[in-house]
Parts: C-alpha cells; structure tokens; sequence
C-alpha cells in the first residue's frame, strides 16, 4: 500500500475512534444503571486503546492524526454533544448498533486491503483484533435493546 494511502486510512480511523470515545463517554453521566454505566465505561477503555493505537502507527509513519471531523461522517448519522442527551436507552442501542456496524464495515475493508501486504502483517493483526472489539459492541447494544424489546411484550 502506497504511504499517502495508508496514512490517510490510519487518519481516518483515527477518528473513527475519537468518535467512539467521545460517543460512549458523553453519555455515561446519565446512565443511571450500574451494569450498563459500567459496560459503557469498559467500551471507552477499549476505544482509547484503539485510538491511541492509530495515532502511534501514525507517528511511526511520520505523520500525525487529524483533528477535523470529516464530513463523511457526519452524512453518516455520527451525533455527538447535546443531541445525545436527549436520547431514551432504546434509541441509544440503537445508535450504538449503527455506529458499531459502520465501524465493523470499515474494519472489514481495511482488513481485507492490508491483507496483500506482507509489511503491513501487524496492522492486520491489530485491525483483526479491533474489528472482534467492535463487534463485542455490537452484540451487547442488540442484546440489551432485545432485553428491552422483549421486556415490553
Ligand atoms: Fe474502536
Ligand atoms: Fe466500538
């Protein structure tokens, strides 16, 4: 992979994963259940070590991270500050599970693009095992918003 394609894919999700932080963490104040306060305080651990593994790699190459949120993301659904608050538990899930299969997708193609370089071997290694965080994510938020759903009946 060329270094200018690489470095804007480790930028990129760079970002991915500050918005992570960012998502879990502004919400954990109004999350009254200690079970689910804490699952979302572990997410943010997770996500941390995600970004800071990208802004080293990013390092590494020379470069450094992008502090601007690009618009692609934003036509993608990303909220962030005030506009979460207001959000029920259910609603919450369920950005949870958009944002987390958005994520999932990205690491897929980014796993299958490393996958040709024999250089890239430990990018790849690391994309594998940020990709099964992601979907830990994910299984959780659709088992709870199933708890609720169910709950209901
Ligand atoms: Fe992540
Ligand atoms: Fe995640």
């Amino acid at each position: 992979m060329e270094k200018g394609k690489l470095i804007y894919k480790l930028r990129e999700f760079h970002i991915l994963e500050v918005y992570q932080v960012d998502f879990y963490n502004s919400q954990i104040k109004s999350l009254e259940e200690p079970h689910i306060r804490k699952a979302f305080e572990r997410f943010v651990i997770r996500e941390k070590e995600h970004v800071n593994y990208f802004s080293q790699k990013l390092k590494e190459l020379g470069s450094s991270p992008l502090k601007v949120f690009p618009p692609a993301f934003a036509a993608a659904g990303f909220v962030t500050g005030k506009a979460l608050d207001l959000l029920s538990l259910k609603e919450r899930y369920k950005l949870g599970i958009s944002f987390e299969n958005k994520a999932v997708e990205m690491y897929l193609s980014f796993i299958e693009m490393s996958a040709k370089n024999p250089e890239l071997a430990e990018l790849n290694d690391r994309l594998w095992y940020f990709l099964i965080d992601e979907e830990e994510h994910q299984f959780w938020f659709k088992e709870q918003l199933s708890k609720i759903e169910t709950s209901k009946v």
